[in-house]
């Protein structure tokens, strides 16, 4: 039911329902808010979208307040400033004044609040200790004194990711969020994710930062600096450099790269379309010796240490194929037909978090060298191409690099939920028949469902793949095999909800629109490779039929004659 209330004097129409905060802004009138994000029930607890409705003695919060008929609202009278105004002077009292060196600088809510609302200089004076910046982890820093309690991290690791990592310690004025026992990330339940980062308003969380460590190797003449980039890199860069969402840069940033000193640009999706293959053949294995199923992928790290975590029964039925990042870094440490003979920097660029862990933790190459020296985030490859002057605005644009040899379409899918599926499903469906999947596209497995499950049938037998879309969704399915539920042949999980698209390491904040955009991106560039299928990869024939044996020996291929070359 429709009907019109006063904003600020001016008549507005509202629905029954709605809040105050909905109807403010469908007619473009902006109030502040730290706490309350979209998709999520409001909870009112930093007070930043109070207004002033005419009859009511104190101010309400806009984003959980319905509007009712009768509301007269001011938005920005000087009663409504003035108590913003004193809130957010109470949450800079605790705040450090470092701004200059913030990571978040420029990109900071509570700055720009600040801002918006003139503050100028500290009124109140600290009265909270300060806090120990938490730096036991690999992936993530946590730095308490930066928390403005908006609790937006607590709910995401609760309610999108299904953790419960972190929660409030403490009471009242001496409460701050931290880990059970306050222990440190490391030590909790944390899996790495990064989508607290995403949401946190502030720079209280962060990824570990790597930058200095690939610019001091880039000025290094001692080492051949090699960077690999994954299939949403150049993608999600686009809007970083305020270009339309879904704007694929790649063939501007390998001119970039080449310049800033990198030797080799490779392409992270032939790390993918080998992944593909181990799974879909190790799947025809277990087919074949009635093995128990389902096989469940293991290229999201996060969902591995959720799996090692949480449900360790089911760790023996996720793939011990390393993921394609890691693929990659064993093929660029190992493939030694370059010139140079100086010592080589493999750099990691995707849009995760957890990557930076998994390149810590897997096992490393037979010489001792990790596969990966480091794993950079999205936005952590945007501050080195600042560092060195790099716009791609005005860089013009070469083409591609796909280092060694060919992407297929198949591995560049694994940037979206339900990819990685769709491609072993490709491949599974040729080693089981000889014959290629028609239609290739899968439709079941694509779009924003928690849970994707397609069924096909292969001669009198059906098979199963699911996708599970956010990590949140992955109990459900868990308790169902665990209660003996035996049709389902492959699972991928993917802990963002999304998929990586969407990674903890993506440009701040979330923004349906812009994931829509990029996930259209990644189909569209999907369609135009020439090669659909990770079996077609002549780049991957050539490591199969033997002609890189070192790579052989460090992946543990294990299923190179159920690949015959003749398949190619
Ligand atoms: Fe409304 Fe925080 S945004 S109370």
């Amino acid at each position: 039911m429709q009907f019109t209330i006063e904003i600020n004097g001016v008549k507005s129409v509202a629905k029954r329902g709605e809040t105050i905060l909905t109807v403010l802004q469908r007619n473009g009138i902006k109030v502040p808010t730290l706490c309350c994000m979209a998709g999520f029930s409001p909870t009112g607890s930093c007070r930043m979208c109070i207004v002033e409705v005419d009859g009511l003695s104190t101010l309400v919060p806009a984003c959980s307040h319905p509007v009712e008929e009768w509301m007269q609202i001011k938005t920005h009278s000087p009663r409504v400033i003035k108590a913003r105004r004193t809130l957010v002077e109470l949450l800079l009292a605790n705040h450090p004044d470092d701004c200059l060196y913030c990571d978040r600088a420029g990109t900071c809510e509570l700055q720009k609040i600040a801002s918006e609302l003139n503050i100028r200089e500290r009124k109140y004076h600290p009265r909270k200790p300060s806090v120990l910046i938490d730096r036991n982890c690999s992936s993530i820093e946590r730095d308490p004194g930066k928390c403005i309690l908006c609790e937006r991290c607590i709910r995401v690791c609760d309610d999108v990711i299904g953790v419960n990592a972190i929660e409030i310690i403490g009471r009242g004025s001496n409460s701050i969020i931290g880990t059970s026992y306050n222990k440190g990330l490391n030590f909790s339940a944390c899996i790495k994710c990064g989508q607290c980062i995403m949401v946190c308003p502030t720079n209280a969380l962060k990824e570990k930062d790597s930058t200095q460590q690939v610019i001091e190797a880039l000025n290094n003449p001692q080492l051949h600096p090699v960077i690999q980039l994954s299939s949403t890199v150049g993608i999600s860069i686009a809007e970083e450099y305020g270009l339309k969402p879904g704007k694929d840069l790649a063939n501007r940033l390998s001119v970039a790269l080449r310049k800033i000193g990198f030797m080799e640009i490779h392409d992270t999706s032939l790390g993918a379309d080998i992944n593909t293959l181990e799974i879909a053949a190790k799947l025809v294995e277990k087919i074949r010796n009635k093995e128990k199923m389902p096989l469940f992928t293991g290229c999201c790290p996060s969902w591995v240490y959720y799996a090692r975590k949480f449900r360790p029964e089911f760790m023996e039925s996720v793939t011990s194929v390393k993921s394609p990042q890691q693929i990659m870094g064993a093929l660029i440490k190992t493939y030694m037909n370059r010139d140079s003979k100086k010592k080589v920097f493999s750099v990691a660029v995707s849009p995760c978090t957890a990557k930076k862990e998994e390149a810590d933790q897997d096992h490393p190459l037979l010489t001792g060298e990790k596969n990966v020296d480091v794993a950079l985030t999205t936005r952590e490859l945007m501050k080195i191409l600042r560092h060195f002057g790099m716009d791609l605005n005005a860089i013009e644009p070469g083409f591609s690099e796909t280092g060694y040899g060919m992407r297929g379409s198949s591995g560049r899918l694994y940037g979206i939920s339900g990819g990685a599926a769709e491609s072993i499903l490709r491949s599974f469906h040729f080693l089981m028949t000889g014959q290629e999947l028609n239609p290739l596209k899968v439709s079941e497995l694509r779009g924003p469902k928690g849970r994707k499950e397609y069924r096909i049938k292969i001669g009198k037998q059906s098979y199963t793949f699911v996708a599970i879309n956010g990590l949140q969704h992955v109990k459900p399915l868990l308790d169902e095999i665990a209660a003996g539920r035996n049709d389902i042949h492959l699972v991928e999980v993917m802990t963002c909800p999304g998929g990586c698209i969407n990674g903890g390491g993506q440009r701040y904040g979330t923004d349906e629109k812009a994931l829509k955009s990029r996930a259209k991106a990644i189909y569209d560039a999907a369609d135009e490779e020439m090669i659909k299928v990770a079996h077609k990869n002549p780049a991957v024939a050539d490591i199969y039929a033997g002609r890189m044996d070192a790579l052989q020996s460090e992946l543990n291929l294990e299923y190179i004659p159920n690949i015959k070359p003749a398949a190619v």
